[in-house]
């Protein structure tokens, strides 16, 4: 299921709604958690801080789904660069930056759809390229960057500790890390084993993180950001993202 989950076309139409829909698509009841909205406008809003970026500076997203963190990092960084492991998003996020407009339908209720269209933010989008990649095995000319996000990756993620041991490279010294992540450990994602945090004999996943990036990585920021994702227009997964902000040493 893991390596698959993110092909699926429900998949795709649910992500294309959280990174690009109506707030009263994601979330058209009153009744229900608002504070769940715009979540990837919010991962960069809340975690990066301009005032730390250097002219010109590059950002890379990790796991960047169909790419709306992605977008929204072009609005401080002269170049970025999404990754994903899904050749849905990926082929998506470029339709989106090439055409910045994309009909798509997304669930109400059964068979029945509503219409719609994705449209990217007011961003120069020759700043941004897309592509397929896995977190745990990166390319090794993708260089260095003043900004490195991974929203909500490492626990998708079979072994996350590859991911860990490649960022003190991947992140400038001065330059920003934004982690988040719900710590939904899953045995389907990521063995037992191989968790960051989680377990009664590891602690917390923050403790586990400062335990093993900590000597690279000043934290600076700890925040809660929870999260909506639609599934129809009667059931939606509401979830806390723990954001952690590093500052490479
Ligand atoms: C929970 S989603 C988060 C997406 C997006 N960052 C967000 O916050 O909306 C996890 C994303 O990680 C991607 N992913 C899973 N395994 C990956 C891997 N090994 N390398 C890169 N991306 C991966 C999935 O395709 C999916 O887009």
């Amino acid at each position: 299921m893991p390596e698959s989950y993110y092909e699926n076309q429900r998949v795709l139409q649910e992500y294309l709604l959280f990174h690009y829909g109506e707030d009263a698509a994601n979330m058209p009841w009153s009744v229900g958690p608002q504070s769940g909205l715009r979540f990837p406008q919010r991962c960069v809003s809340e975690g990066l801080d301009p005032r730390r970026l250097p002219n010109p500076s590059r950002a890379l997203d990790l796991g960047c789904a169909v790419g709306r963190s992605t977008f929204e990092l072009a609005g401080h960084c002269d170049e970025v660069i999404g990754i994903d492991f899904s050749h849905a998003f990926i082929l998506t996020a470029r339709t989106l930056c090439r055409e910045r407009v994309l009909p798509f339908e997304y669930f109400e209720c059964g068979e029945m759809m509503q219409s719609t269209e994705a449209k990217v933010p007011d961003v120069d989008c020759s700043r941004v390229s897309f592509e397929v990649g896995d977190a745990q095995n990166l390319r090794s000319d993708l260089g260095q960057f003043d900004v490195v996000l991974a929203a909500n990756l490492l626990c998708r993620l079979p072994r996350p500790q590859l991911l860990l041991e490649r960022l003190p490279t991947l992140v400038k010294p001065g330059g920003q890390l934004i982690l988040t992540t719900p710590n939904t450990w899953l045995e389907s994602f990521t063995g037992p084993d191989f968790w960051i945090g989680g377990r009664p004999s590891t602690g917390t996943t923050l403790e586990v993180l400062e335990e093993r990036i900590g000597s690279s990585f000043e934290r600076i920021k700890r925040a809660d950001l929870p999260f909506s994702i639609r599934e129809h227009a009667r059931k939606f997964q509401w979830s806390v993202a723990e954001m952690s902000v590093w500052i490479r040493r």
